[in-house]
């Protein structure tokens, strides 16, 4: 286990970054010079195809000890993601109790498993929503060909040694690796778990703010990205790498985390949810809760989202005559909601950290009985919801669970019964 020292990091979303962990290892005044400085071997990641719209465009050109070309054949590895291949489509609510962290050895890559997906994974569309649990480090090395990962720290803290330099990151904070990037996790705890979002689509950005402004939401400065640092190891590697829904591995005989220098906007980073700008109403009723959207995915179709990835904060409550939950719905959206700690406003119990629920598109849902019969009868004073966050993966197409979610003992039984027995509060010549 790894003892935490502070790292160093860049500070920006979407920058041109750069950074070399040897003086003069960037090549100055072009990508791909005819002599690397230290004999490196220039190498490109791109994140998006070539001719997108340059504000579109990501990646990076690495400076790395050996090209990533060097390696030998991928063999599917007989143990894969947790899962089984999508279940029946259903149109019912689902919730399911937390996993607990397996009691053998299990890394990051073991304790995956696949709650649910928009598409089947040789797809690789729309998005994928995983869990993790852990309990030792990596002492192999991964990257997902399928798509960029939104990890969601629900215990436990994770070194996160990328390509392009360390990553510390703790529950309330959220770490983005883009689609390829090579990575190991390290744990800083006894175990860890978590939630993932993998995403299939346009790469995760800051959603626009409109007339909010030019500041607020989750701010630019406050997401850091690493800087270079490498390993120089001549030693058996496992390289792990997710194709289509499938595991593979690749022996290599030297570490792959070699970069020592390299620059672009093709970088994994990190952000600290308690650093968002909540906004919420000031007079009555609630703004929707894209307000609380933290990084979006676009579709092909303007302003409906691949995936938005939402929080809940802890926030004050202030509305005026106002039923103070959130209201019951029916979206067009489907929505996957995890819970990093605390209690979530709209339910009153069943709902805890480290556990989700899934309610797909028009579904009918909001907050429990309990909840609703509290808020309809309580005195309305400014009160904060404190210690608690929520969050929400909510995406376009249907979120089709998995095999697994639907056998496995976690899930409840029981979910409807929360909105069962609402009393008949409608009296004709009543008002
Ligand atoms: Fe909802």
């Amino acid at each position: 286990m790894n003892s935490p020292t502070a790292l160093s990091y860049q500070s920006g979303f979407g920058n041109q970054f750069s950074s070399e962990a040897l003086p003069g290892a960037l090549p100055v005044g072009q990508n791909s010079p005819q002599k690397v400085p230290y004999g490196l071997y220039t190498e490109l990641l791109s994140g998006t195809a070539f001719t997108v719209p340059r504000a579109e465009a990501r990646r990076t050109w690495m400076y790395r000890i050996k090209p990533s070309a060097n390696h030998p054949r991928y063999q599917r590895l007989e143990r894969q993601i947790t899962g089984g291949g999508l279940g029946p489509v259903t149109p019912n609510r689902l919730r399911w109790n937390p996993h607990g962290i397996p009691a053998e050895h299990t890394d990051f890559i073991d304790g995956l498993l696949t709650l649910a997906a928009t598409a089947d994974a040789e797809q690789a569309a729309g998005v994928s929503v995983h869990l993790y649990r852990a309990n030792a480090s990596m002492r192999r090395v991964f990257f997902n060909a399928d798509g960029e990962w939104l990890i969601v720290p629900q215990q436990g803290r994770l070194r996160l040694a990328t390509e392009l330099g360390l990553l510390d990151v703790e529950p309330l904070e959220i770490a983005v690796i883009p689609r390829g990037m090579k990575f190991r996790v390290e744990l800083l705890d006894d175990s860890a778990r978590g939630y993932i979002c993998e995403n299939h689509g346009a790469a995760l950005r800051l959603p626009d703010l409109g007339p909010i402004g030019s500041n607020g939401l989750a701010n630019p400065r406050d997401f850091l990205a690493p800087v270079a640092h490498y390993e120089d190891i001549d030693a058996p590697v496992q390289l792990v790498q997710k194709f289509l829904g499938e595991l593979w591995a690749a022996e290599l005989d030297h570490s792959p985390l070699d970069v020592v220098a390299w620059h672009g906007n093709n970088v994994p980073c990190k952000y600290d949810l308690r650093r968002f700008n909540t906004i919420g109403t000031v007079s009555y009723d609630h703004p929707d809760p894209s307000i609380f959207t933290v990084l979006t995915s676009p579709s092909a179709t303007h302003g409906q989202a691949n995936v938005d990835f939402v929080i809940f904060p802890p926030r004050w409550m202030v509305a005026e005559n106002t039923f103070r939950p959130p209201w019951f719905h029916r979206n067009l959206m489907n929505e996957f909601m995890g819970l990093i700690q605390g209690a979530y406003d709209a339910k009153a119990e069943g709902f805890a950290p480290g556990g989700a629920s899934l309610h797909n598109c028009m579904s009918a849902h909001g907050p429990d009985n309990a909840t609703t019969t509290q808020a309809i009868a309580a005195d309305l004073e400014p009160h904060k919801i404190d210690n608690t966050m929520a969050f929400m993966f909510e995406t376009c197409s249907v979120l089709r669970p998995t095999r697994y979610a639907l056998e496995c003992p976690q899930l409840q039984s029981d979910y409807d019964a929360c909105w069962a027995g609402m009393a008949k509060t409608f009296e004709k010549g009543r008002n």
